[in-house]
C-alpha cells in the first residue's frame, strides 16, 4: 500500500511542468511505497494552466494567488519554483502554512532572504523542507558518492564541480527574468547553477575555509524581445577557486563552475575527485562514461573508462544496459524527496538525500564570499 503525498505546485513554468511530468511517470519506479499525487496548480499566468488543465488528470483546483492554494487543508506539500526575488516571500508564507517544501535553489535571493527562510524553517520545525538539485542522481553522480561513503581515496589531491551553459552565447537571445538582477539577483550565474556544483561537496563536508572568485560579464546588453536593445546586468560566468580543510588538518582545493556562457555546453553538470590512492570523474556530456582511476604506490597510473547503465539510486522498471537522462534525474530526486519526507533520513531506501536548507545556506555563504572577492581582486600594476 502506497504512502500519498498530495502536492500543490506554485509556479508552472519550465521546473513546474518538469515536476508534473515526474509524478505522472511514478509508475516508472519500481519499489517505492510513496507517491506524490499533483491536486493544486498556482501560477500569477493563468495561460499556464491550459497544459495541466490537459496533462494532470488528478488536479482538481487552480489559483492565480498562492494564499488560496496555501490555504486548503488536503494539501501535504508544495514544489515552489518561482523567481528568485519571491523565494523569502514565498517559501515563507507555504512553511507558515505548514506545508512540506521542496524549494527551488537558489533559496532565496541572497544571503538576507536565505536567513529570512531559515528562520521560519527553524520556528517550524515540524515541516519537512529541501532544495532541490537533480544532477548527482546521474548514475554516474551516485557511482561517485557511493564510491565517496565506502571507499579509501587516499589524500584528497583536488576537486573539481560545476554546471556549464551555453544558450547565452547567441548575443540574439531575447533577455529573461534569468538575467535581470532585480529578479535573479547579484549573485547571477552562481544563483542560478551554483547548488549543481555544490550539492555533493557540501553533503561530504568540503565547506571551504577561504573563496576566491573571478566573475565575467560578457554579452553586456541582449534584445528585449520589442525591439529595443537593453543592458544585461548579471554575471555571466563565475570560478570559484577555494580550499577546504579537513578534520585532520590536509587542505586540498575545491574550484566551482558555474557559466552561462561555455560554448558548446548545453547542459553540462561535472564532478571530478582526485585522490592519492583513488580518482573519479563524471560529465553528462558523456552521460554513460565513468572514468576512475585506482593507484598503489609505483603502480601503473591507469583511467578506466566503464561504460554506465541505468544504475540509478531508486531502482525502476527500466532495463540496466539502457540509457539516463535529464528527466530521469527529475525523477530520482523527487523519489529521495517523498522517501525521506514519509521515512526519514535513516530508513531510506538509499543514502543520497536532497539539499537540506543548511546546505543551501553554505551555499550562500560561498556566493556572498565570492561576490566580494571579486570585487576586491586587485589588479597586477
Ligand atoms: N533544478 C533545476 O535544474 C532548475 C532549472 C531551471 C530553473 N530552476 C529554478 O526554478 C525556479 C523557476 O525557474 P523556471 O525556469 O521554472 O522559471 P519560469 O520562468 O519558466 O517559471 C516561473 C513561473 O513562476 C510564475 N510566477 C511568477 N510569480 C508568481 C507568483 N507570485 N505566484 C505564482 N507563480 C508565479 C511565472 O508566471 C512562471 O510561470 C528558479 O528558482 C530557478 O532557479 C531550477
Amino acid at each position: 500500500m502506497s504512502t500519498e503525498i498530495r502536492f500543490g505546485v506554485i509556479g508552472l513554468g519550465l521546473m513546474g511542468r518538469e515536476f508534473a511530468s515526474a509524478a505522472a511517470r511514478w509508475i516508472h519506479l519500481s519499489n517505492l511505497d510513496v507517491r506524490p499525487v499533483l491536486v493544486a496548480a498556482c501560477d500569477t499566468n493563468e495561460k499556464a494552466f491550459d497544459w495541466f488543465r490537459a496533462s494532470v488528470p488528478t488536479l482538481q483546483f487552480t489559483t492565480t494567488d498562492y494564499h488560496e492554494l496555501l490555504a486548503r487543508p488536503e494539501i501535504d506539500a508544495v514544489y515552489c519554483a518561482v523567481p528568485h526575488n519571491l523565494h523569502a516571500q514565498v517559501y515563507c508564507d507555504i512553511i507558515q502554512a505548514g506545508k512540506h517544501l521542496l524549494g527551488e535553489k537558489p533559496f532565496g535571493i541572497d544571503l538576507a532572504a536565505n536567513d529570512q527562510i531559515n528562520d521560519t524553517i527553524a520556528a517550524h520545525p515540524k515541516v519537512f523542507v529541501r532544495c532541490s538539485s537533480e544532477l548527482p542522481f546521474y548514475p554516474g553522480g551516485i557511482a561517485i558518492i557511493r564510491s565517496l561513503l565506502e571507499d579509501d581515496f587516499g589524500e584528497f589531491v583536488e576537486v573539481e564541480s560545476g554546471l556549464l551553459h551555453s544558450s547565452d552565447l547567441n548575443p540574439e537571445k531575447a533577455i529573461n527574468w534569468k538575467r535581470m538582477i532585480e529578479f535573479n539577483g547579484e549573485y547571477g550565474c552562481m544563483g542560478d547553477l551554483g547548488m549543481h556544483a555544490l550539492h555533493v561537496p557540501l553533503r561530504f563536508g568540503w565547506f571551504p575555509r577561504r573563496v576566491q572568485a573571478q566573475l565575467t560579464k560578457i554579452v553586456k546588453e541582449r534584445p528585449d524581445g520589442k525591439g529595443r536593445m537593453v543592458p544585461c546586468l548579471t554575471w555571466d560566468n563565475a570560478a570559484i577557486f577555494s580550499e577546504v580543510e579537513t578534520a585532520v588538518g590536509h587542505c586540498f582545493p575545491i574550484t566551482l563552475h558555474t557559466k552561462r556562457i561555455a560554448p558548446g555546453e548545453t547542459n553540462t553538470w561535472f564532478l571530478k575527485v582526485m585522490g592519492t590512492k583513488r580518482s573519479m570523474a563524471f560529465s553528462t556530456k558523456y552521460p554513460r562514461t565513468l572514468q576512475v582511476m585506482e593507484y598503489k604506490p609505483g603502480g601503473v597510473q591507469a583511467w578506466q573508462h566503464i561504460d554506465l547503465g541505468y544504475q540509478s539510486a531508486y531502482p525502476t522498471i527500466t532495463g540496466s544496459i539502457f540509457e539516463f537522462g535529464f528527466t530521469d534525474t527529475i525523477l530520482q530526486m523527487w523519489a529521495a524527496f517523498c522517501d525521506e519526507l514519509v521515512h526519514g533520513r535513516r530508513s531510506m531506501q538509499q543514502p543520497f538525500y536532497c539539499v537540506t536548507p543548511e546546505e543551501a545556506h553554505q551555499s550562500h555563504l560561498i556566493f556572498t564570499e565570492a561576490l566580494r572577492s571579486h570585487a576586491a581582486w586587485a589588479g597586477l600594476k
